[in-house]
């Protein structure tokens, strides 16, 4: 669970960046259509998660830094092949320890950690530089894949969705977030008034999981649904069927319909369950409300493709300047 403090932090980081989209955004200058929107918001997502946990940000959205943002991206593709084993066999042989451009730079930061940083905290624990190395890499990688992907579907979403589009643009404007380029003081509690974001967030990420499958090993033999799996089995999951399975969701299970009451497995269970999920809740209504601060937003449905993560596949995003005034 991330300290209130940290949440806090992850408010205003988040809020700098969505602000910094909006104004790249504008200067496209409204009607624009863009193709790779989740390979956008991927870029925010890292600037936000590199500023949450070494204190300042990899600045990726404008082209800084790209040498570490590469980095990371070759080993998130490097990780999708080796879980996934698609023919390619020369993926197998490479590593996937962060390349010597990321090792560097992690064992910088963790000799000089920056104050209020999450690296900061975690080195109040009696961790070795390999661990630390080790936590920073996974916050990184686990942290800006799967928001963002989640971040793209609900803008997908909400683009095939025009009557509920409007009415997460109605509790944005109305909560004054983005009024200014400074953010409100209470900024964590006026989130809670953009409940058809957070709603719309969980219905897009039931339908679309950023992670698709989970896997668990049973230590014991177990008897599953009349059949006998033996012990120390790996055993795959589908989240993406069970989220969407008739007889738990009824049988508009396929339809994107925010509200809805019960709990998706998106984020996984039981004690090794996503840790970033307060963070999600945080981050990605922040950066799609700035979207929707300006923009109204149309797509025609979208297909999805498992790379990485269960990210979107070919799409045309269509933006035009919103009549709605903040
Ligand atoms: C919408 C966004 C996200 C989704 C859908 C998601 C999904 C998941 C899932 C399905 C798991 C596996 C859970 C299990 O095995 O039961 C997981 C684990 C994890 N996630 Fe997330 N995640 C998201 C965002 C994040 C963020 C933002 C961070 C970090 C800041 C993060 C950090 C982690 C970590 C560290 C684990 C491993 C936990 C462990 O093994 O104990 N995730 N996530």
């Amino acid at each position: 669970m991330l300290a209130n403090q940290v949440q806090e932090r992850i408010c205003l980081i988040s809020f700098r960046h969505a602000i910094r989209l909006r104004e790249k955004l504008i200067l496209k200058q409204a009607p624009f259509s863009i193709t790779d929107i989740d390979r956008i918001l991927r870029s925010v997502a890292l600037d936000i998660i590199s500023e949450a946990i070494f204190g300042t940000s990899w600045n990726s959205l404008d082209g800084i830094d790209e040498q570490k943002a590469n980095a990371l991206s070759t080993i998130m593709e490097t990780l999708h092949w080796r879980i996934n084993d698609l023919g390619d066999r020369s993926w197998r042989n490479r590593p996937f320890r962060p390349s010597k451009v990321l090792e560097t730079y992690c064992l910088q930061e963790i000799r000089n950690p920056m104050p209020e940083s999450m690296l900061f905290e975690w080195m109040k624990y009696d961790l070795s530089d390999d661990e630390l190395q080790n936590l920073c890499m996974t916050f990184l990688t686990m942290g800006h894949e799967n928001i963002s992907t989640a971040m793209s579907w609900l803008l997908l979403q909400l683009a095939q969705n025009p009557d509920i589009q409007n009415q997460a643009r109605k509790q944005v404007i109305e909560s004054g977030i983005f009024k200014s380029t400074t953010p409100p003081a209470n900024l964590k509690m006026k989130l809670n008034s953009l409940s058809v974001l957070s709603d719309s967030f969980l219905e897009a990420s039931r339908l679309y999981p950023s992670v698709a499958v989970l896997s668990r090993m049973n230590p014991k033999e177990t008897q599953v649904c009349g059949f006998t799996i033996p012990a120390y089995q790996q055993l795959v999951v589908s989240i993406y069927d069970l989220n969407r399975d008739s007889s738990q969701w009824g049988d508009d299970a396929h339809i994107f319909n925010p509200g809805r009451k019960c709990e998706a497995w998106t984020f996984g269970g039981g004690p090794r369950s996503c840790v970033g999920k307060p963070l999600s809740f945080i981050e990605s209504p922040i950066v799609i409300a700035s979207i929707l601060s300006e923009f109204q937003v149309r797509a025609e449905k979208v297909l999805p493709q498992n790379m990485v993560s269960f990210r979107p596949g070919k799409h045309e995003l269509e933006f035009v300047q919103s009549a709605a005034k903040l």
